[in-house]
């Protein structure tokens, strides 16, 4: 039997809480050990399962790993293969980010298709293009990838800032021969944290978090250290939670800038917001009230990661939020669940308008994907009475040690994979 999360809520949240490393940041930069023939130490990265995931992906492809605590060494002298099966590509959606590091490496490589997903369809073609501007060949049978080629580099204008493929870019430029200028690139923070890693290793990559990345590859590479950046969203969760349970939380190894977009509306929706160096104190002083509207962009934009958390901390308040979800296309699947423990949300499309309620209730529910899954736990948190939340290993891929921390700022919270 599957663990199942009893939450017994309305108890209010103090205290501090020091978030994991951030796995969106972790998952790219793992891929990267790969490109140097040596040794990389990588520290504040969790063993979430879909870092379980690409140490797996490494080992398959001949390199030795060791995972002590949150430090994962990779030993990537001798890769000995070039394929990622497809049992592994299915265990995880992005580990399509291996594309890039792998072709690199070995001059082929070879990737099942990655997919659909909880989230709607999981398009890879400004990957793909990605690659074939810097001179891959890629041959699809089937949804099996087969890419080879000297990599070289050029200019890449991405037709949208996409997370993955501007990392899967850098990566292949990273070990293309000449310069790759990377237009449209994503912006996000973990971006700017693979770009210090890359460097690390001694690769020359300059100008991540602006929309320009340029790489001068071919560089010597040798095994690099890093410590990954704190996880904005899993600071973001436990930031809604005490929004909706109540209390006094800090919110502690997070660079606070990179949760504004978020923070700013917490702040709008009645919370004390307090930022400093390397945390962010939130008080709950009142009912939530609305916020502006809420658009998902890429960052500096509202992240859509957050918009689930958010989204339960606002079902309970006094006020109405108009949610616009403009990254994926399927991700309101929490709110059903939030419905069945009483949250009045309708959803049309890409908008959902949430009407805060007095109170929601415990209730039995599924999460049925990680943030969605984070959602639920969120609005347990703030609800009368128990809820019992299923689907844990959704959250398993993204939360370490929830339980624990949620125990620790007061909540009660249970895991167990034995209770009726
Ligand atoms: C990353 C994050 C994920 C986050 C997302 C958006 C990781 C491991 N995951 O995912 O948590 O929700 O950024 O911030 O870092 N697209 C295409 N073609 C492509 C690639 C993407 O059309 O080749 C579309 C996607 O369908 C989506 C949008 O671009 O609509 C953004 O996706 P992208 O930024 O690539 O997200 P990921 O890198 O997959």
């Amino acid at each position: 039997m599957s663990d199942v999360l009893y939450v017994r809520g309305g108890r209010p949240l103090n205290g501090s809480v020091r978030v994991h490393g951030a796995k969106n940041s972790a998952l790219p930069i793992l891929a990267a050990a790969l490109l140097a023939p040596g040794t990389s130490v990588i520290r504040n990265c969790p063993p979430l399962s879909d870092v379980e995931a690409s140490l797996a992906i490494l080992r398959h492809l001949g390199c030795s790993v060791r995972q002590e605590g949150d430090a994962v060494t990779v030993d990537a002298s001798s890769p000995v293969r070039c394929d990622v099966p497809d049992a592994l590509m299915r265990e995880m959606r992005s580990s399509v980010i291996f594309l890039g590091a792998i072709l690199g490496r070995m001059g082929e490589a070879e990737l099942s298709y990655p997919g659909g997903c909880e989230l709607g369809p999981r398009p890879i073609d400004l990957h793909r293009k990605a690659i074939q501007a810097l001179g891959g060949t890629i041959q699809d049978a089937g949804g099996h990838l087969r890419c080879s080629g000297r990599l070289v580099g050029r200019e890449i204008v991405l037709g949208r800032p996409s997370v993955g493929a501007t990392e899967n870019a850098m990566l292949a430029a990273v070990a293309a021969a000449g310069t790759t200028v990377l237009c449209n690139a994503a912006r996000e923070p973990e971006i700017v944290d693979l770009q210090t890693f890359l460097r690390s290793m001694g690769a020359s990559v300059r100008g991540a978090g602006s929309s320009v990345v340029v790489i001068e590859g071919g560089r010597p590479l040798h095994g690099g250290e890093h410590t990954v950046m704190g996880d904005r969203i899993v600071a973001c969760t436990y930031l809604a939670a005490a929004a909706a349970a109540g209390g006094d939380m800090t919110v502690t190894g997070v660079d606070p800038r990179h949760l504004s977009p978020v923070t700013s509306v917490l702040a709008e929706a009645g919370c004390a917001v307090r930022s400093e160096e390397d945390r962010v104190r939130l008080t709950a002083l009142a009912p939530l009230s609305g916020s502006r509207p809420i658009h998902t962009a890429p960052y500096p934009g509202f992240p859509t990661d957050a918009q689930p958390p958010l989204m339960a901390a606002l079902a309970k308040g006094t006020g109405t939020t108009l949610f616009v979800e403009n990254i994926f296309e399927s991700r309101y699947r929490h709110v059903d669940e939030l419905v069945r423990m009483g949250a009045d949300i309708r959803v049309e499309g890409r908008v959902a308008v949430v009407c805060g309620v007095p109170g929601l209730h415990g209730a039995a529910v599924e999460a049925s994907d990680l943030r969605g899954g984070a959602a639920l736990v969120v609005a347990a948190l703030g609800a009368r009475g128990e809820s019992r939340i299923g689907g844990l290993r959704h959250l398993d891929r993204g939360y370490w040690r929830l339980e624990q921390a949620l125990r620790d700022l007061g909540a009660a919270v249970e895991r167990t994979g034995t209770r009726a």
